[in-house]
């Protein structure tokens, strides 16, 4: 497994992969678990050859000490890159993304500022940027996301569509635990309470898929998530969006088509997300 530091470097890497075959990629903040596993097993399924990228982009991150908390193992996830099979690792440094100068940012407008973007001011833009800049460096075929991040997912489509970037978008089901939290490397921060109370996510958007079903609207299906949240003391809910899973509009009344529930909660300083698409 080749690990590249410089855009140069990885560049000539994948120009050799690309010998052999298509080239599949997976980008990370590191911090590796079985839910990003998953995302490169999936692209080893499809292609010749597969290139992770492992950068803590600071520019998603709204709160200084968000950023400075984030996990990072850089070792730990280079043996289980190479275990896995990876072909090469581009592992740049800030200056290497962002170098003395760099003026240009990728915001899909109204996306972004949408949803959870609304909770998290900049963030969305921060992912458009540094996900176009990985995508120009790595020149793969195709690029692998995990549909836990249902909104960062629908914004790399929109920026894929609307820049003709070449390149095609997967989607990779949420990897949980066996008590159903989905896996993420802020679980790390968890304190053991915390960690132990996480799981009401799951549980509430799993009652309000049963709410679906049984005929309830988008609006009964936020007000049980809702109230199956306020059950725990240590959760606050930062938000509760229903939209429609086409076009990522707000969902409302009974739905007639798949819709996407997409939640956000806070557990002492971590702020944790889930999702689920729901076929009415
Ligand atoms: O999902 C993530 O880990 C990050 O948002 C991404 C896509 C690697 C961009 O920094």
């Amino acid at each position: 497994m080749q690990v590249c530091r410089t855009v140069d470097e990885i560049r000539s890497a994948v120009a050799t992969l690309r010998a052999n075959g298509s080239v599949g990629l997976v980008t990370t903040m590191g911090a590796l678990h079985a839910g990003h596993m998953a995302l490169v097993a999936a692209a080893q399924a499809d292609h010749a050859a597969v290139v992770v990228t492992i950068f803590v982009n600071p520019t998603q991150f709204g709160d200084p000490a968000d950023l400075a908390a984030y996990p990072r193992r850089d070792d730990a996830d280079l043996a289980l890159l190479a275990a896995a099979g990876v072909d090469a690792v581009f592992l740049p440094d800030a200056a290497a993304i962002y170098p003395p100068g760099d003026q240009t940012i990728v915001d899909a407008v109204t996306l972004a500022q949408a949803y959870h973007g609304a909770v998290r001011p900049g963030h969305f833009r921060g992912v458009a940027t540094v996900v176009t800049k990985l995508f120009n460096i790595a020149g793969a075929d195709a690029a692998y996301f995990g549909e836990k991040d249902y909104q960062q997912l629908a914004v790399i489509r929109q920026l894929v569509r609307d820049l003709f970037v070449p390149i095609s978008i997967h989607g990779v089901p949420t990897v949980r635990d066996g008590d159903g939290l989905a896996l993420s490397s802020r679980n790390l921060r968890l304190t053991p309470g915390d960690r132990a109370a996480a799981p009401i996510l799951h549980r509430a958007l799993r009652a309000a898929a049963d709410t679906v079903r049984h005929g309830g609207t988008v609006e009964d299906a936020a007000q049980t998530i809702a109230e199956i949240v306020a059950t725990e003391p240590r959760a606050t809910l930062r938000g509760i969006d229903i939209v429609n899973a086409a076009d990522f509009s707000p969902a409302t009344g009974a739905p007639t088509a798949p819709i996407g529930i997409m939640l956000s909660a806070q557990f002492g300083d971590v702020l944790l997300i889930d999702q689920k698409e729901i076929l009415p």
